[in-house]
């Protein structure tokens, strides 16, 4: 075994870009590390880049047993495999060889019961656990990413200072790290970013539709416009790597190579999951579900240009050629309903983390994950200050929508939405996030809703009862009794 000082600060099992990158990340903030992978090539490859960035210190083990015991204790092992069985696995492999009061730290996209589940196994053994969302891609991990650490704040405490030196830092606002809360908290935090990720992208794309199939923008037109975006109120990472797609030239034809990519999205599941949360605490999260919506109808490619076909024939295809639009008055019109739709994506997601905060008991602080989003992570954005701020005012706003300051800026903002909506719908463009978004908005800033005649139709055919808006108390009428009378 190795001698005391020469062991390592912490280890991390699973070597593929996600895990070298974050391992090379903590060696750079001076933490020796020790890694590990399976498949042993992995290993070297990773001891080789250390050494071409800067002669990191970090140590390669090709059996786990070794690998365990050159970590200091308690040992602290982060783990970057695909979440499911081969978190198992691993945890299987590592943990024979570790000792009470150690810990391992699940770094993937793992679904938070089966955190909670491991974690109790764990205990059983006296071992601690974490599962802790890393946001960022490849990228964040290497340079600074988002990281939500949930489960024991016990295992958290060994590594705060590393985690606090590895994660993004942003100016006035400090790394982009903080305990998150109890069980598997972290992972369903990180879940319910990744769902405000997928109605980003939603809320981009129809914009980017918008302007181009009603606007006629080109594709230069498109990276002037996003650019120009990235400097205001929507500056954010995403927008920023839009107004580059638009600049990217096809390196295999003529022309722009946005426009040869297929139109078929991918997914991994944590939107699909986000969604059936919020079906579960019955939340609602239209613009969330409209995005994953788009991804499944995408997918239906063939199915797509057949309906294209069928329909084209009856002439909906010349609706759009009608449309004739004012360029920049559209443009400006699309930024204002991009940004009041993302105020209501974010305000859902918010309100399904507290939701489930509540049914757990995990005491989330809503403004602190606003603020540990504002960098390293795929959804930061400037914006999200503003939600820090929200929250700040009022740790118990019961929307975002109503907080003062975004009440102010939705108001502002409806014309232009609801121009670019109807402008939409007429040319059968397709808006899914941005119209049910305003439709959210509508629902829930009307004082009195249609909501009364379906408790009257569940009253009548299934005695639900009802309640009055003028006396308490419950109620149940014979609608059928009195209708046949007036009937006849
Ligand atoms: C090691 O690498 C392989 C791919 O090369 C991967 O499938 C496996 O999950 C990795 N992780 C561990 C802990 O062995």
């Amino acid at each position: 075994m190795a001698e005391e000082s020469k062991l390592t600060r912490i280890g991390l099992a699973g070597l593929a870009v996600m895990g070298q990158n974050l391992a090379l990340n903590i060696a750079e903030k001076g933490f020796p590390i020790s890694v590990y992978n399976r498949s042993t090539i992995k290993v070297d490859e990773t001891v080789e880049r250390a050494k071409k960035e800067g002669d990191l210190p970090v140590f390669g083990f090709h059996d786990p047993e070794s690998f365990v015991k050159s970590i200091q204790k308690p040992r602290m092992i982060i783990m970057l495999v695909k979440a499911g069985a081969p978190v198992d696995q691993t945890i299987k492999t590592l943990s024979q060889y570790m000792e009470k009061g150690d810990c391992i730290i699940d770094g993937g996209n793992e679904w938070y019961e089966n955190t909670e589940r491991r974690e109790k196994a764990m205990a059983e053994i006296g071992l601690l656990y974490l599962g802790m969302g890393v946001s960022g891609g490849e990228e964040g991990a290497r340079n600074g990413p988002s990281m939500m650490p949930g489960g024991s704040i016990e295992a958290y405490k060994y590594i705060e200072d590393i985690v606090l030196k590895v994660a993004a830092q942003v100016p006035d606002s400090g790394p982009c790290v903080t305990y998150i809360g109890e069980g598997g908290s972290g992972n369903f935090v990180k879940m319910v970013h990744n769902g405000i990720e997928y109605g980003d992208m939603q809320l981009i794309s129809e914009a980017y539709d918008v302007l181009k199939s009603v606007g006629k923008l080109s594709n230069e037109e498109l990276h002037q416009v996003f650019s120009e975006w990235n400097k205001g109120e929507l500056q954010s990472f995403l927008i920023e790597i839009t107004a580059d797609i638009f600049a990217i030239k096809d390196d295999k034809a003529d022309g722009y190579l946005v426009d040869k990519v297929l139109d078929k999205t991918g997914m991994k599941g944590t939107g699909k999951w986000t969604v059936q949360q919020a079906a579960d605490l019955s939340i609602a999260a239209p613009t969330i579900a409209a995005s994953l919506d788009s991804r499944f109808l995408s997918g239906l490619k063939d199915e797509r240009v057949e309906a294209a076909k069928v329909f084209k024939s009856s002439g909906v295809d010349d609706i759009l050629a009608d449309q004739t639009v004012d360029k920049e008055k559209l443009i400006n019109d699309v930024r204002q309903a991009l940004y009041a739709a993302k105020i209501c994506s974010y305000a859902q997601g918010m309100n399904l983390i507290r939701a489930k905060s509540v049914e757990k008991d995990w005491g989330l602080k809503l403004g602190e994950l606003a603020r540990i989003w504002k960098g390293g992570c795929i959804i930061r954005a400037i914006f999200l200050d503003r939600i820090k701020q929200a929250y700040d005012r009022n740790p118990e706003l019961a929307n975002l929508l109503v907080d003062p300051e975004f009440a102010k800026e939705m108001v502002e903002r409806q014309s232009a939405w609801r121009r670019v909506v109807c402008l939409a719908i007429n040319a059968g463009i397709s808006t899914p996030g941005m119209s049910t978004s305003l439709a959210y908005f509508d629902t829930y800033r009307r004082e009195r809703l249609p909501a009364n005649l379906v408790q009257a139709q569940r009253d009548y055919f299934g005695a639900h009862t009802y309640e009055r808006t003028d006396m308490p108390g419950s109620f149940h009428t014979e609608w059928f009794k009195l209708a046949k009378q007036i009937n006849n």
